[in-house]
């Protein structure tokens, strides 16, 4: 059976799989309950000076009869007072010394702010710490999460001095409301971070009621932005992730977060570059087992792969993620409708005739005379928008096509028509 065991910076658990910092890790109780569910670390929901917390904090979108697409909260960090989740981190660090604990920090800017509380947290234990540079809402107007997180300089700073007092490896997580992810990842490594988490929540409102007009969720009647998270993130923040692992100045171990919830969205986060995942949405969707799951499907992949180690996963995907630049021009895919198993339903037709390209066309069997959708492949662009549509699984394939020429990518084009004109000179 495949090893899950992972090593995140020194920070050891026997699988990648660790609940994000939130309202599952907010008491010893919990993470102990999912300790023994089998999750093999937990961020403990972020420590700082306590806060009063809205009443009606969450909300979420449901698309389309699928419950919790995405998931919105204007909760902050921890509303308990700090030496009762000290005790508490203690006791849980004691029952299950084999995973990792770690505990999330959020101060104010200041250095010996961040020097006490270092002090105080590694004193009952925990195995590293992640600092929140990263919730988006409440704190920020405070100078903190996301208006640290935001700012290059101040990740950096405030890194640098959480590892003048640290012991233990210091993860960095990251806002994903800015502009280029990889300034505050570079920061942070310069920081002397031991690795870096991401994503935290995603500025969002999760809509408007018709009829009081009240946001949702709303205090009172009055609302104020969120922080996005669950399945709707995941493509963003897979991005984000793949842009620190293949830029060669982050070059620090990632933790990846956003949107997973099941062993697959964790494998597609591991190609990716992340050595482990965190978990929040999903858990607080359908609480801590679905972690037997998420083991038990992650070894049977790898079992599959013959890939004996986790570890060895991490990564492999990232070398195929380039800049738009480089990719082949030449090479190209056609749409082909699997005449067995399409329903007529046209829903391919009218994407592609009002929307793309225009190149799908009934024909009429000469035989049975019976109508059906045919691709005209020389206008197709291979735009993948027909199959996106198609509700039926395999009625429609992309068929990679002989190549119109060598590869040949827009910056080779580029260089090349430089090279022309140099020599033309
Ligand atoms: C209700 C709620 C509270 C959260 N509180 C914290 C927090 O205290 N500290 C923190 O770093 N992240 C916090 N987060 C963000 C999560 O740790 C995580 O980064 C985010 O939810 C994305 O993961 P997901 O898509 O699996 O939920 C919170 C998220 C939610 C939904």
């Amino acid at each position: 059976m495949a090893d899950l065991r992972i090593n995140l910076a020194g920070i050891k658990s026997p699988n990648p799989f660790w609940l994000a910092s939130a309202p599952p890790t907010n008491t010893g109780y919990q993470v102990q309950r999912a300790f023994e569910s089998g999750w093999g670390g937990a961020v403990w929901k972020t420590l700082g000076d306590p806060i009063i917390n809205t009443s009606s904090r969450f909300a979420a979108v449901h698309f389309n009869g699928h419950r919790v697409a995405g998931f919105n909260n204007i909760e902050l960090i921890t509303d308990r007072p700090l030496d009762v989740n000290l005790k508490e981190i203690y006791e849980t660090k004691k029952l299950f010394p084999d995973r990792a604990l770690v505990a999330s920090l959020m101060v104010e800017p200041k250095r010996e702010k961040w020097h006490e509380i270092v002090k105080k947290v590694e004193a009952v234990g925990v195995d590293g710490l992640e600092l929140n540079f990263g919730c988006p809402h409440g704190m920020a107007e405070r100078g903190m999460g996301s208006a640290s997180g935001q700012q290059p300089d101040l990740v950096e700073r405030q890194t640098y001095w959480v590892k003048e007092a640290a012991r233990t490896p210091v993860i960095v997580k990251l806002t994903p409301n800015i502009t280029d992810i990889t300034a505050t990842a570079i920061a942070a490594a310069r920081g002397c971070a031991d690795a870096i988490s991401l994503i935290n929540t995603i500025n969002s409102l999760a809509g408007v009621d018709l009829d009081s007009w009240n946001t949702i969720p709303h205090v009172a009647g009055k609302g104020s932005h969120g922080g996005y998270c669950g399945p709707a993130v995941k493509p963003i923040a897979l991005n984000m992730v793949a842009e620190c692992a293949r830029n060669a100045k982050v070059s620090i171990p990632i933790s990846g977060i956003g949107g997973i919830s099941d062993w697959k969205d964790a494998v597609e986060f591991l190609l990716m570059g992340a050595t482990g995942v965190q978990v929040c949405t999903a858990v607080m969707h359908h609480g801590f087992r679905i972690v037997e799951e998420m083991i038990d499907g992650l070894t049977n992949y790898l079992d599959s792969k013959g890939i004996e180690r986790v570890s060895d996963l991490v990564g492999r995907a990232v070398p195929r993620y380039t800049d738009w630049g480089n990719l082949d021009l030449n090479y190209a895919v056609t749409a082909r409708i699997n005449t067995e198993t399409c329903i007529n339903c046209n829903k391919c037709y009218i994407a592609c005739e009002d929307t793309a390209h225009q190149c799908i066309e009934r024909a009429q069997d000469e035989e049975s005379g019976a109508s059906y959708l045919k691709v005209r492949e020389e206008d197709c662009v291979g735009c993948n928008l027909c199959a996106i549509v198609c509700p039926v699984e395999g009625a429609i394939d992309m068929v990679e096509q002989p190549a119109a020429g060598v590869p040949m990518s827009w910056n080779e084009r580029q260089a090349a028509i430089a090279k022309l004109s140099m020599k033309g000179a």
